[in-house]
């Protein structure tokens, strides 16, 4: 994370995440090997050019020995990563249990959990401890790599309670907290036990920031309902500390998606794919194994497209990506057989002997192949039940300029506002409706699709991952130096 110029920075930045950008794997008792994880935050960072970026998170990996956490902190060191070390049964109540058992699951309206709720209710309180006691560790480690004049970012659901953890040590460290996922309606979220000290410990940061403005009341409304805090333009004020509030749309790094198309690799990679489906539409999917992303849903309505247009049956193909995620927790292995048996039962009903109408793959793509493959794409299926975002819809209008295919996107993605104009909106419960919008788009036009793209090409290419880091990190700047202001007066 070093500025490839060498120009001095202004400002160092803090980034504290759950997960770092960096995967270790073990390579021997004091040897580790390190992959560059690019996720979204990850190229957002890296383009911002006023500040030097540290990175403090867990590892994604177990390491009980002294001597191995001693490796891995002077080979993450020299990526400006900095671990935060969890042992076992720690990962299993605050990541699996707290974090994606009841958080993740509430916050996309899905609910507390339903099945077995009575041992869910009676682990609750211990889950919610270890939640507590994750995010003081996380703590402890950025106090401990902390100066004065630097900006601290927490990112996301995991890490509700550190904005208060950090104040607790000191009062002036300018920080900031935003939250990747949607933000539920205040019903939602007051259905949660901890609901008033999971809020509580979100207002102890300057900035709070939500992907969308509807985010952004959502949490206001929960605090001035559940804790009776006055709600201004400005934020939640209370007892004359305000703590900001305010929607930062999250964007890419379209260049890098640009810039690929032309890598030869990937050129490659796209004559090859289009030999193979020369023959086919190519409808795409990329999505995290989630139950939020709304794929056994997506798979019924494609099946309901082939049940009644015959014409097509031959003709397209469905990509399915699904790269698994969290599968230590049972809903995620439920899911999985779930989709495994849809999409054998779609194959066994439409496909013939020498081809078949879904090609599902459980796992991920490196990034070249991913993007040859949105560059060949003529319809993206995004139909999440609840997005924070979703960048997926991003990535495919970013490789789409030549090609001016057409995104079929959940309106319960945050994307939905962004791009709303150039997609196609459907609502995924409804299968009719997607099966539907599934026609209307292989049938679309050449002028109707870019006019469509153009539109959504103009907003992902203008508003990008960049821009929203160093507008976050900005404001928090200013933030504090309001309220510092205000107390002078
Ligand atoms: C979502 C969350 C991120 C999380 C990612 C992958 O996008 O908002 O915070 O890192 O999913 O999930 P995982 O549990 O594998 O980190």
């Amino acid at each position: 994370f070093e500025r490839p110029d060498g120009e001095p920075c202004r400002q160092r930045l803090l980034v504290v995440a759950n997960r770092l950008p960096v995967s270790a794997i073990r390579r021997g008792e004091e040897s580790w090997s390190l992959e560059i994880s690019a996720g979204g935050l990850v190229s957002a960072l890296l383009g911002v050019k006023e500040f030097e970026a540290r990175w403090i998170g867990w590892a994604g990996v177990n390491v009980p020995d002294e001597a191995g956490q001693k490796a891995l902190t002077k080979a993450l060191a020299e990526k400006r990563c900095i671990p935060v070390f969890l042992d076992e049964d720690l990962v299993h109540q605050y990541y699996n249990g707290y974090c994606n058992n009841i958080l993740w699951p509430l916050f996309h309206y899905l609910g507390l959990p339903q099945e077995d709720r009575l041992a869910t209710t009676r682990s609750f309180q211990s889950q919610f401890a270890a939640y507590k006691k994750a995010n003081q560790m996380f703590a402890d480690v950025v106090n401990e790599h902390y100066e004065e004049g630097d900006v601290v970012w927490c990112h996301d659901y995991h890490l509700m309670f550190l904005p208060k953890c950090l104040k607790e040590y000191d009062s002036k460290m300018k920080v900031g907290w935003f939250l990747h996922t949607p933000f539920p309606s205040s019903e939602i979220h007051r259905t949660l036990p901890s609901r008033s000290e999971l809020l509580r410990a979100v207002l102890a940061a300057d900035l709070v920031g939500f992907h969308t403005y509807d985010y952004a009341r959502h949490f206001v409304s929960a605090c001035a309902r559940i804790l009776g805090l006055e709600g201004t333009p400005e934020g939640v004020e209370d007892q004359g500390r305000l703590t900001r509030v305010a929607a930062f749309p999250i964007g890419i790094d379209s260049e890098r998606f640009i810039r690929a198309l032309e890598v030869p690799e990937v050129q490659e990679h796209i004559r090859e794919l289009k030999e193979r489906f020369s023959e086919r539409k190519v409808m795409l999917g990329v999505d995290r194994l989630d139950m939020i992303k709304g794929i056994p849903q997506k798979l019924l309505a494609f099946e309901k497209f082939l049940e009644e247009n015959a014409y097509w049956r031959d003709k397209v193909v469905l990509l399915q990506i699904a790269v698994p995620t969290r599968t230590d927790v049972s809903e995620y292995q439920k899911l999985t057989s779930q989709v495994h048996e849809i999409v054998g039962r779609i194959n066994g009903r439409f496909g013939s002997l020498s081809a078949v109408p879904i090609h599902h793959l459980d796992r991920s793509l490196d990034f070249h192949a991913l993007c040859a493959l949105y560059a060949v794409t003529d319809v993206a299926l995004v139909t999440s039940l609840r997005d924070g975002m979703n960048l997926v819809s991003y990535e495919f209008v970013a490789c789409q300029d030549s090609k001016k295919g057409v995104l079929i996107l959940s309106e319960f993605a945050g994307a939905a506002q962004s791009l709303g104009a150039g997609a196609l909106l459907v609502n995924p419960w409804n299968i009719t409706e997607v099966a539907s919008s599934i026609g209307q788009a292989l049938n679309m036009k050449a002028d109707e699709r870019e006019k469509r793209h153009h539109h959504n090409f103009y907003h992902v290419t203008t508003h990008t991952a960049q821009e929203w880091a160093e507008t976050f990190v900005s404001e928090l700047n200013d933030t504090v130096v309001e309220a510092q202001q205000r107390i002078r007066e």
